[in-house]
């Protein structure tokens, strides 16, 4: 396979990340083509613990070239905090990062929007990580953003930055009560950092063109997960982007007949970080339980991440959506010492039962999960190499999975660390 586009199918922090990881061996590109600074992608290589947020996983595989597509939002400042942090622990990051010059930059009146439009919101408030993200996308879609070439250009920079403080000073002042950004201040910060992207900059989209024409072997990383994807997610409680595998033609400017699979990423369970319809959560005890074991705390900003079972409702929407052709569930081992497991099947409306995702969340208002029980079991599992070796509990859930999705699913994770995965053959159930 000479594209794979790798997807989350839940509300993000999927495991993505660890697989990404584990699946960017031998791959010669990873591209990032949506979302930004939002994202929190943890990978555990020998023991120690990498959080990236923008710059690629691919990174942590010498010999990988990482590009950030035109599809990412790209809060300079924070880049290259990550790219020193990186290099500070030995990731060489300078000779294998590449940034589109489409990609949009997020400004420091992208965060203040983004705090002062949940400030408005109040009660309604999405819950938004506070990186600027919304406001970032917001100005794309109005023509106004700023992107990566602007940056490189000294006078277009001052030109279009002048002009975007004319607005939003106005708005942050009268909308939102904050002082106003000065010119000057703005632009000495962002010039500077202008000088370290030059060498990184590039056409992403012929990079990619051109590589793929080559034969070489490309890894699209999707960030946040499909029912977060602000088309297909619980809108309005979404991100700005286009997390589904259908954001990478955009997003890169890769086509998108060349992607050759798409690979899935669930969670043996559901959590998710913000506001927003989330049926199968589990309040109380053993939802703390499982946030206890599963350290179901956000990698972007430390909040604690609401949990709960599996949807199968959710998960079988979003790999219907994404076409998935095979999928990875992550976090097997987090179960262990749960009994029963649970899986919502459906939700229970009124006098009826939804069996599909509903497109208006409303529609899940005042819906009670259905769900079907499974035997837990009580064997850590964390060192365990092959899918016989896992407790029969643990198989016949995975088997279930598989079924009801659908989809085959080779590759079970029982921990955070590279060789804590286990490939299996898919069942007979599977397509
Ligand atoms: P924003 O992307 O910061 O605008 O936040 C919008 C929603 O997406 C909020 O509910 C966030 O918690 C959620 N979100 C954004 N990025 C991630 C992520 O990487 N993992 C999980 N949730 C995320």
């Amino acid at each position: 396979m000479s594209a794979v586009c790798v997807v989350g199918v839940q509300w993000g922090d999927e495991g993505k990340g660890k697989v990404i990881d584990v699946l960017a061996k031998g791959v010669d590109f990873v591209v990032r083509y949506q979302g930004g600074n939002n994202a929190g992608h943890t990978v555990v290589v020998g023991g120690e613990t990498f959080v990236l947020h923008l710059v690629p996983s691919g990174v942590l595989r010498p010999g990988t070239v990482n590009v950030i597509g035109n599809g990412v939002v790209v809060d300079p400042v924070q880049l290259f905090r990550e790219i020193d942090g990186l290099e500070r622990r030995g990731v060489r990051v300078a000779e294998c990062l590449r940034v589109s010059a489409r990609a949009h930059l997020i400004l420091p009146y992208h965060r203040t929007l983004d705090a002062g439009a949940e400030r408005w919101k109040g009660a309604g408030r999405i819950g938004t990580t506070g990186r600027g993200i919304g406001p970032a996308y917001a100005d794309k879609a109005a023509r106004t953003g700023l992107r990566v070439a602007d940056l490189l250009d000294r006078e277009r920079f001052a030109t279009r930055l002048r002009a975007a403080l004319a607005e939003k000073n106005e708005v942050l002042a009268k909308v939102y009560g904050e002082p106003p950004l000065s010119f000057e201040s703005t632009f000495e910060t962002y010039a500077a950092l202008a000088e370290r992207m030059v060498p990184f900059v590039c056409d992403a989209g012929d990079l990619l063109r051109r590589a793929h024409r080559e034969g070489r072997k490309i890894l699209f990383e999707g960030a946040q997960g499909t029912m977060l994807d602000l088309d297909a997610g619980t809108y309005p409680y979404v991100t700005s982007s286009s997390t589904g595998c259908w954001g990478v033609a955009g997003g890169t400017g890769f086509p998108p007949r060349r992607i050759d699979e798409v690979v899935g990423i669930a969670k043996a369970y559901c959590t998710r970080v913000g506001e927003g319809p989330f049926p199968s959560e589990l309040p109380g005890d053993l939802g703390d339980l499982l946030r206890e074991r599963g350290k179901e705390y956000g990698a972007t900003t430390g909040r604690p991440r609401r949990c709960g079972w599996f949807d199968l409702l959710a998960a079988r929407y979003a790999i219907e959506l994404n076409g998935v052709d095979r999928l990875a569930v992550t976090n097997v081992d987090v179960l262990s010492g749960f009994d029963p497991i649970r899986v919502a099947v459906g939700y229970r409306c009124g006098g009826r039962v939804l069996e599909s995702f509903p497109a208006d969340r409303a529609d899940l208002d005042g819906c009670a999960p259905v769900f079907r029980d499974f035997r837990g079991f009580r064997e850590e599992i964390t060192a365990v190499t092959a899918f016989d070796r896992l407790p029969q509990e643990a198989r016949t859930y995975v088997e279930f999975l598989e079924g009801a999705l659908g989809v085959p699913i080779p590759v079970v994770s029982v921990g955070p660390g590279r060789e804590q995965v286990i490939r299996r053959d898919p069942g007979k159930g599977a397509r």
